[in-house]
C-alpha cells in the first residue's frame, strides 16, 4: 500500500527530527507540490483513493505541527536566558508554628527544656494536684470541656487541658529530684470564642524548681523573655493576683509596644497584660513529690496567640483570623 508506506515513513522521520529546520525540509519533501505524496498520488486511481489521500495528508500535517510544539517546548531554537523563571508557589510555616519555635529558642537560651504532656488529661493533673479540689470555685475560671469517658478511680474525670499547668506535677513526677527547668508548650481548650479567644489555643508554661529560687529569678526570666520577644526597650511589671497553684501569685504586664508605655487607645494605661505567674504553692510541690521545705520554684503560663498578637507592628485584633483559611492574612507572615 503506497499511501500507508508513505505515511509510516513520514511519521518515523518526523519523530526523529531535532530542529524546526529539519521539520521544514520534511514538510517540503512530503507535502510540497513536487513532494512524495503528490508523486504517489499521480499514479493512483483518484476515485478510489481520494479519501485515503486526504487522511494521509492530514496525518502527516498534524505530526509536523505536534513535533513543532514539542521542539519549541523543549530544545527550543529560541531560548531567552534572561527571561524570569516561574517560581512554584511556596508555602511557609503557620504564624503560630513560627511563634512556638521562637518561644522555644528564647527559653532554651536560659536552659529550659521543652516538654510535651497530654492534651487530654486527668482532672488530677489539670486541677486537683494544682490545689483545686473538686467543687472549688476557682475551677469556674476555666471553661472546661469534659470527655465523656469513665472516670479514673484515683485521677478523676478526663478533660481537654484548659491550661499547660497540667505539666507542672507531671514534670515533677518525671524528674523526681530538682533542678527542674521546664517549658511545657502545647494546645489548650476552653469553651470560649470571641475576638481574643479561640476554643483551641496554645499556652507555654515555665516551671523552675531548685534550692533557693525566689521572685527575682522569676522577674529576671520574664524580663529576658520580654526583651527577646518584644524588643530591647520593653519593661515588665508584676501585679499581685490570685491563683490556687502559686503563692504569691502575679499577673505580668509589659509596656505597650504601640505607645512605648505612654498610654494609648490600645492599652489605656501604657501596660498590657500577658499572663499569670507566681511562686509554686507548697501543696503543688508536695503533690509532685518534692519537699517544699527544701525546694522552692516559680511558674508562669501565657498564651502563644496572646503574645503574638501583642508583638510590635502586628496588633492583631481578632485572633480567630489565625485559624481561618484567609490566605491574604496568613501570607503576610
Ligand atoms: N494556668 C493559668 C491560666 O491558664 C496561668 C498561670 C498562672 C500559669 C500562674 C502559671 C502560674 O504557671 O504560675 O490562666
Amino acid at each position: 500500500m503506497p499511501l500507508l508506506n508513505l505515511k509510516n515513513q513520514a511519521l518515523a522521520l518526523i519523530s526523529q527530527t531535532v530542529s524546526g529546520q529539519e521539520l521544514a525540509q520534511l514538510r517540503i519533501a512530503f507535502l510540497g507540490r513536487k513532494g512524495q505524496l503528490n508523486q504517489v498520488f499521480k499514479k493512483l486511481d483518484k476515485v478510489n483513493y481520494g479519501r485515503q489521500f486526504n487522511e494521509t495528508k492530514q496525518a502527516i500535517e498534524s505530526a509536523l505541527t505536534e513535533r513543532q510544539t514539542q521542539l519549541t517546548g523543549t530544545t527550543a531554537e529560541w531560548f531567552d536566558l534572561t527571561a524570569p523563571g516561574q517560581l512554584p508557589p511556596l508555602g511557609h510555616l503557620h504564624p503560630i508554628s513560627q511563634a512556638i519555635a521562637e518561644i522555644q529558642r528564647i527559653f532554651e537560651h536560659l536552659g529550659f527544656t521543652r516538654v510535651r504532656y497530654p492534651e487530654v488529661d486527668w482532672d488530677h493533673y489539670v486541677f486537683e494536684a494544682l490545689n483545686m479540689p473538686a467543687d472549688h470555685p476557682a475551677r469556674d475560671e476555666w471553661e472546661t470541656i469534659f470527655i465523656d469517658a469513665p472516670a479514673h478511680p484515683k485521677l478523676g474525670q478526663m478533660v481537654l487541658t484548659t491550661h499547660t499547668s497540667n505539666g507542672q506535677v507531671r514534670e515533677m513526677e518525671r524528674v523526681k529530684k530538682p533542678p527542674i527547668r521546664m517549658l511545657n508548650l502545647g494546645k489548650c481548650y476552653r469553651r470560649q470564642q470571641d475576638p481574643t479567644h479561640t476554643i483551641m489555643f496554645h499556652q507555654f508554661e515555665g516551671l523552675v524548681v531548685d534550692k533557693g529560687i525566689s521572685i527575682p529569678h522569676l522577674k529576671g526570666t520574664l524580663d529576658y523573655f520580654g526583651r527577646q520577644w518584644f524588643g530591647p526597650k520593653i519593661k515588665s511589671r508584676i501585679r499581685p493576683f490570685h491563683f490556687q497553684f502559686t503563692e504569691p501569685s502575679f499577673e505580668v504586664d509589659f509596656t505597650c509596644t504601640a505607645c512605648n508605655g505612654r498610654g494609648c487607645r490600645f492599652c489605656k494605661s501604657g501596660w498590657v497584660e500577658v499572663g499569670g505567674a507566681g511562686m509554686v504553692h507548697p501543696k503543688v510541690l508536695s503533690a509532685g513529690g518534692i519537699d517544699p521545705k527544701k525546694y522552692s520554684g516559680f511558674a508562669f503560663g501565657w498564651g502563644v496567640e496572646r503574645v503574638l498578637r501583642l508583638k510590635p507592628g502586628l496588633n492583631i485584633d481578632d485572633i480567630r483570623l489565625l485559624y481561618s483559611t484567609n490566605q491574604e492574612f496568613l501570607n503576610q507572615f
